[in-house]
């Protein structure tokens, strides 16, 4: 599916600081909590629909408006770097249920031919998905595009819901277009698309190793 840029000028001026190399670990973990409020107030904005509805104020009635679905929202934690960022999204949809999968990529394995890596997967504990459900599939990095394709296999038996959306903070060219081809029912929201891939597989210019850099 598409490719959709979040905006706000604070989850781009978050991310700055997540790039930065001065940035450690104490901060670089508040800034993916942040970051992650951010895009899910983003999603909301952007993406749910609002109803309006009437409401009493203590000086009379009025029209009032709701966000629609804030019940029906999934958020799936890929273990480890999105724990930061997902704590971040929850304040945003303070309801939502939770998903944890624990899928990281063989490196010592490295990239093949295609530009893919093999994905260990050691946990996974997933919600039953239904057809009014947001899913949310929380990554601060989308490189290869490994983990997520795996992730995203997992996450599909659950359930078809009526929006399944990749979140990511720094995304790569390549695997945006691999989910693209693989997914192309999937929306991918990210607040950077970066330049490149380097031959380990590292986002260029990126932010290092978002799991090395909020819990060493
Ligand atoms: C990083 C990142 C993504 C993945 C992206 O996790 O958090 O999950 O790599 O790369 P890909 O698109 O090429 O698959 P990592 O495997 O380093 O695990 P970690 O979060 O436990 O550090």
């Amino acid at each position: 599916g598409e490719a959709k840029l979040l905006t706000h000028a604070l989850a781009r001026h978050t991310l700055t600081d997540l790039r930065s190399v001065e940035t450690e670990q104490v901060a670089f973990r508040k800034g993916l909590v942040k970051l992650g409020r951010i895009c899910g107030y983003e999603i909301i904005d952007g993406i749910m629909e609002t109803a309006y509805e009437t409401v009493q104020t203590p000086l009379t009635e009025t029209t009032g408006e709701r966000v629609v679905g804030m019940d029906d929202v999934v958020i799936i934690n890929v273990l480890r770097a999105a724990t930061p960022f997902v704590e971040g999204l929850l304040k945003a949809f303070p309801r939502a249920r939770q998903g944890v999968i624990s899928a990281s990529r063989d490196e010592e394995g490295g990239m093949d031919e295609e530009g893919a890596f093999d994905i260990e997967v050691d946990y996974v504990k997933l919600p039953e998905i239904t057809p009014e459900d947001t899913v949310i599939i929380a990554d601060p990095m989308l490189a290869t595009g490994s983990t997520m394709a795996t992730v995203l296999e997992y996450v599909r038996e659950m359930g078809d819901p009526a929006r399944l959306l990749v979140l990511s903070a720094v995304s790569a060219p390549e695997g945006i277009v691999r989910l693209d081809e693989q997914f192309p029912d999937v929306d991918v929201l990210t607040v950077a698309i970066d330049d490149h891939l380097d031959d380990d597989g590292y986002i260029v210019p990126g932010l290092g190793d978002a799991g090395d850099r909020a819990f060493r």
